[in-house]
């Protein structure tokens, strides 16, 4: 497999071997996690049983029944430029041949420094202190915590329909679904305070029912100025904030790009009252919106920015990059370190990562997206007309279609999203809901995506639409 392929199917789908490793996995793995295999089908229609991986390289990805797909999804937007790169596939080798493990914050190793100081190059200037950590959640941990030290105060501004993750420092700040975090309500922090995401297609503060008379800047400005009113209301509670965490481009939530201007009206408003201003680029970061780092399109620069994703190159790393100032916060080490774990810095990772990172800036991969993805929306395009698509949104190639019921009342489609997920998979495409009803058409390929690769996803698109 080249990592240009269309789709070739060798067996109906799911083919009899994925079916198998499924039945297997059924007996091991927690039933909570498997049971995504059997979701809604009675709903949809369509069987959600899942294929199984066995290899991939660029846009492309091989089941265990030798069939070939092209991933629209990028792997939850992990790929970058592409799954198994060469030049991260080399540094692994490279890298296996001499350190896998070292000690993290008492020995640290080589490439873990060289990694830290790449990353505080290319990352916007001011920002130059890493914590590293293995997944997302990790980083957004070490961010919540750093602003908590630094703040004194345990209070966080998070937004409606934002993912930072499922641990419990990542979870508290998580308003995706509720499902999510009712059963471990009691263990999170309770000084978050939720506002809406400025979302232009479904604006907040009942601006939805007269949608028509408000500019997306409108939407924008009432958001900023219930945060003002909250932070400067002597009974608010808000006291007690510390920081705002936010997404600047929403992923999980359903590729929801908030109005110009929101990012600095953050920023505004952070130095206004002292907090910490936290950017979780995990999803938009390097590259994927057609800069290396969103909020590089307003030219905003946070106080902490959360990495993850594309930057390991398919390996488990993230990080927190901090300014001097806020990661000073933490104090002179004393001793023991209060914040590490086993494998921080891990070589392996950050050899690859190293590799990642220097792939997309050197490769030019960030323009790339930033064109292709024009692109692609210029393409899709073709499908705003059809009754049930009512947005098409994006930066880069990181972007939504949002299915409706009708194009009226807006009410989110999740099931027909489920089931073209399920007939673009059988055509050879595999694509994503996102959204908190799960309504979005998520695509966010590997860079690299082939033009006749591209073509042939959308033309499967525009066939399963019209079905
Ligand atoms: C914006 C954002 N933040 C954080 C996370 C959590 O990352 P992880 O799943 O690696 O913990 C995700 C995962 O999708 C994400 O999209």
């Amino acid at each position: 497999m080249d990592g240009t392929q269309l789709p070739e199917l060798k067996t109906a789908l799911p083919g009899p071997n994925s079916q198998a490793w499924v039945s297997r996995l059924a007996n091991t793995e927690c039933p909570a996690i498997t049971a995504r295999r059997a979701r809604r089908e009675s709903e949809t229609g369509v069987p959600q049983d899942p294929i199984v991986w066995a290899e991939a390289k660029g846009a492309n990805v091989k089941d265990v029944d030798g069939n070939v797909f092209v991933d629209l999804t990028g792997a939850f937007a992990v790929s970058g430029p592409g799954h198994r790169q060469d030049a991260v596939v080399e540094a692994l080798q490279s890298q296996s041949s001499r350190l896998i493990h070292a000690m993290g914050d008492v020995y640290p190793s080589d490439i873990k420094i060289e990694f830290c100081e790449r990353l505080a190059q290319v990352t916007p200037a001011g920002l130059n202190k890493s914590i590293l950590g293995m997944s997302g959640a990790d980083a957004i941990t070490a961010a919540l915590k750093t602003a908590a030290i630094y703040t004194g105060k345990p209070g966080v501004i998070a937004f409606t329909g934002g993912y930072h993750g499922l641990s419990y420092g990542a979870l508290s700040v998580t308003a995706y679904r509720n499902s999510f975090r009712e059963p471990f309500l009691q263990q999170l922090n309770p000084h978050v305070r939720f506002v809406p995401y400025p979302d232009p297609y479904r604006p907040p503060f009942g601006m939805e029912q007269a949608r028509d008379s408000h500019s997306d800047e409108d939407v924008r400005d009432a958001v900023l100025a219930h945060i003002r009113s909250m932070l400067s209301h002597p009974a608010s509670g808000a006291e007690g904030i510390g920081a705002i965490i936010v997404e600047p481009i929403q992923g999980r939530g359903g590729e929801v790009v908030p109005p110009e201007g929101f990012l600095a009206g953050l920023r505004e408003i952070c130095d206004a009252h002292g907090l910490v201003l936290i950017f979780d680029e995990i999803f938009t970061g390097f590259g994927r919106t057609g800069a290396l780092f969103a909020c590089e399109h307003e030219g905003v620069t946070p106080d902490i920015l959360c990495l993850g994703k594309a930057m390991g190159g398919g390996v488990p790393l993230s990080a927190a990059v901090g300014t001097d100032e806020v990661m000073d916060g933490w104090g002179n080490s004393s001793g023991e370190s209060i914040h590490t774990s086993t494998f921080l810095g891990n070589p392996l990772s950050c050899a690859m990562g190293l590799a990642a990172i220097n792939e997309i800036v050197e490769g030019g991969w960030s323009e790339h997206a930033n064109s292709f993805g024009a692109t692609m929306r210029d393409d899709l395009d073709a499908l705003r007309d059809h009754p049930n698509v009512g947005d098409i949104r994006g930066r880069g190639m990181m972007i939504g279609i949002d299915l409706v019921v009708d194009k009226t009342t807006r009410e989110p489609n999740g099931a027909l999203a489920l089931s073209l997920m399920a007939k673009m998979r059988n055509l050879g495409f595999l694509i994503l809901p996102s959204g908190s009803h799960g309504n979005v058409v998520a695509l966010s390929p590997p860079f690299g995506l082939t033009m006749p690769q591209w073509e042939a996803g959308l033309n499967a698109l525009k066939s399963c639409m019209t079905e």
